[in-house]
């Protein structure tokens, strides 16, 4: 892990008298995988939109790559090279499965090739190339069979694994994933963690990985994030986490 791909520095999010998210500080570094895990309403959607541009930070700030990227808009960050999943999947339900994975891959960075064949106008080699992109992470995660049916027509398992491609289409440096594995069987949870691990792998990404099963997230990542009441309470191995006793409290006490 050398340098960071992401550092949150002292974020703090208020919705009105609510202090969602309370002065968070973490580090993501190349290739890491992270866990952000706490119980209900502790804030981890909170952060997960103030990394994406969604909402703006009360306090803080955001650093991606070295860059300060607070403030942003999405489509911003998105092209400085993080993607996300949403909590609930949301996908376009008029789109096929290709087509919702092209979108990713036209979100792309500027300084991508496809950005600059865009530039110069040639949109046929463009949508060839956003085409090429999307079939390569379609065949790699499995979905080449569906690859033509309308996205939201499929089981939420492959929805979700549709939502995880078109994420990678944007070849990001960081993915942000708020609970992919929801409503899945142990099986597909299996499945996805299975991808998400070879695909993070192969395309170089940090991940930071949001989810209820603990089972899923302490098998998964490298580092594991604790939040509650918007405050962060542990940061540490998911072994370290999981014996320590403000944990532990946040879990299972009041
Ligand atoms: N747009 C908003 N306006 C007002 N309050 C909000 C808004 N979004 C979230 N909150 C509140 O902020 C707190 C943190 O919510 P958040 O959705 O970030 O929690 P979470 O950790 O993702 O929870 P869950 O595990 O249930 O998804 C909660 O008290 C929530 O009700
Ligand atoms: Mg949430």
């Amino acid at each position: 892990m050398s340098a960071s791909v992401l550092a949150v520095e002292g974020l703090s999010v208020n919705f009105g008298g609510l202090r969602a998210v309370n002065d968070v500080s973490f580090a993501i570094g190349e290739n890491e995988i992270v866990g952000l895990v706490g119980p209900n309403g502790a804030g981890k959607t909170t952060i997960f939109n103030a990394i994406f541009g969604m909402i703006a930070p009360t306090s803080g700030r955001i650093v991606f790559r070295g860059r300060d990227i607070t403030g942003l808009a999405p489509e911003r960050i998105a092209e400085a090279g993080i993607t996300r999943t949403f909590q609930n999947v949301r996908l376009f339900g008029e789109l096929s499965v290709r087509e919702n994975v092209m979108m990713g891959a036209y979100n792309a960075g500027r300084c991508g090739v496809i950005a600059s064949i865009a530039r110069v106008g040639r949109h046929r080699r463009l949508e060839k190339l956003a085409a090429e992109r999307a079939d390569r992470w379609i065949a790699r995660l499995g979905l080449s069979a569906y690859a033509n049916m309308l996205a939201t027509g499929l089981p939420l398992g492959l929805q979700r694994i549709a939502e995880v491609a078109r994420a990678l289409a944007g070849e990001p440096r960081l993915m942000l994933l708020d609970e992919p594995a929801a409503g899945l069987n142990e099986v597909e949870k299996r499945q996805l963690a299975d991808l998400l691990l070879a695909a993070a792998a192969e395309s170089g990404c940090a991940l930071l990985l949001v989810d209820h099963d603990m089972h899923l997230v302490m098998g998964l990542v490298h580092r594991v994030v604790v939040v509650d009441f918007g405050r962060k309470i542990a940061d540490d191995s998911p072994a370290a986490v999981t014996r320590d006793p403000a944990v532990i409290e946040a879990y299972l006490g009041a």
